[in-house]
């Protein structure tokens, strides 16, 4: 795939954050900006194509209030709505962000049919569905962000703990966003070895409730938002991985369709990202606690979808 526009639509902490990342990694030819906020885009955009220069990439950046600028783009990263606030559960957010996604995914479905739609707003595993039906986009190219933020988050966790580099810890967090996320131990690793050789299991059980735990905290601290670094990092590892055809196994959410005995649904499970998006879930074994936290999570995904159902 030769990328040459990626857009992200939200040009808010996570969006803005997205398009610096996207701009000086070169993942695509230009980068747009879109949002409803009047002057925000386009002042971000220009903000950021002039460090250009200085950071030295070609990428042209820049914002808009409108979709036509987006006509064709290859990727669109999907930041827009509102964002958790202290006391706010994602699922408080529900309604309002559903009927932000139905209008832009309605533009993206106008304006770049063949897209590859990248789904950040919360709750994201049921906004990715929402965009998933308003598109009517084959699953392969619409896919949520969620495993590979809950993953790093834990593995940043697990570096600090055994004070050694991020670069030698592996693991795989499945499940929903957050809460309901089911951290898989017998898959993380750091350099081979098993976490569990390495660290007592209290300590592991504290690492991953405090993983689970990890979007509330940053609201904790920053009071007026939620977290954008590490959520904007993992929105753009994902679309490197499919500018650049990768193929990486990153968890994702993706729908289901048999996979892990479950269908008709958006779960953080391992995919294989590659040109033309989702290229394969990748099944992996799972003992019965991990079975069961997984169904638990997907229960909690299903009752945030009747939710939404029931609000409409
Ligand atoms: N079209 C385009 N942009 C919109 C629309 C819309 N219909 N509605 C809202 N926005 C824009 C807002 O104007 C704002 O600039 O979305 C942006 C959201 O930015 P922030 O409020 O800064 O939120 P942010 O922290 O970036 O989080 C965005 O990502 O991680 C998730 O939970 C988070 O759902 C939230 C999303």
């Amino acid at each position: 795939m030769s990328v040459k526009k990626i857009t992200v639509v939200g040009a808010g902490h996570v969006g803005a954050t997205c398009a610096q990342l996207l701009a000086q990694k070169e993942l695509a030819r230009e980068v747009i900006l879109v949002d409803i906020a009047d002057g925000i885009p386009q002042g971000k955009g220009l903000d950021q194509w002039e460090s250009a220069p200085i950071e030295g990439f070609d990428t042209r950046v820049s914002g808009s209030n409108d979709y036509e600028s987006s006509a064709g783009a290859d990727i669109f990263i999907v930041t827009a709505g509102i964002a958790r606030k202290p006391g706010m559960s994602r699922d408080d957010l529900l309604k309002t962000n559903a009927a932000v996604i139905r209008s832009v995914t309605g533009e993206i479905k106008r304006l770049a049919p063949e897209s590859i739609i990248i789904m950040v707003t919360n709750p994201l595993d049921v906004m990715a569905q929402v965009a998933l039906e308003t598109s009517g986009f084959p699953r392969e190219r619409v896919i949520g962000m969620a495993g590979v933020l809950d993953t790093a988050r834990y593995r940043s966790f697990i570096a600090l703990e055994l004070d050694v580099s991020i670069e030698d810890i592996q693991a795989l967090v499945l499940g929903g966003h957050g809460d309901t996320m089911v951290p898989l131990a017998s898959y993380t690793s750091v350099s081979g070895i098993p976490l569990t050789q390495l660290l007592e299991q209290d300590r592991i059980d504290a690492l991953v409730e405090r993983t689970r735990k990890g979007g509330g905290e940053i609201v904790g601290y920053l009071k007026t938002g939620s977290a954008y670094y590490a959520p904007a990092a993992a929105a753009v590892q994902m679309a490197e991985a499919i500018v650049k055809d990768k193929r990486r196994i990153l968890p994702c959410a993706a729908w289901l369709q048999g996979e892990f005995g479950m269908s008709g649904i958006y779960l953080g499970v391992p995919c294989l990202l590659g040109e033309n998006g989702l290229e394969q879930v990748i099944e992996v074994q799972l003992d019965d606690n991990e079975r069961d936290a997984l169904e638990t999570s997907a229960r909690h995904v299903r009752s945030t979808v009747e939710a939404l159902e029931a609000l409409q």
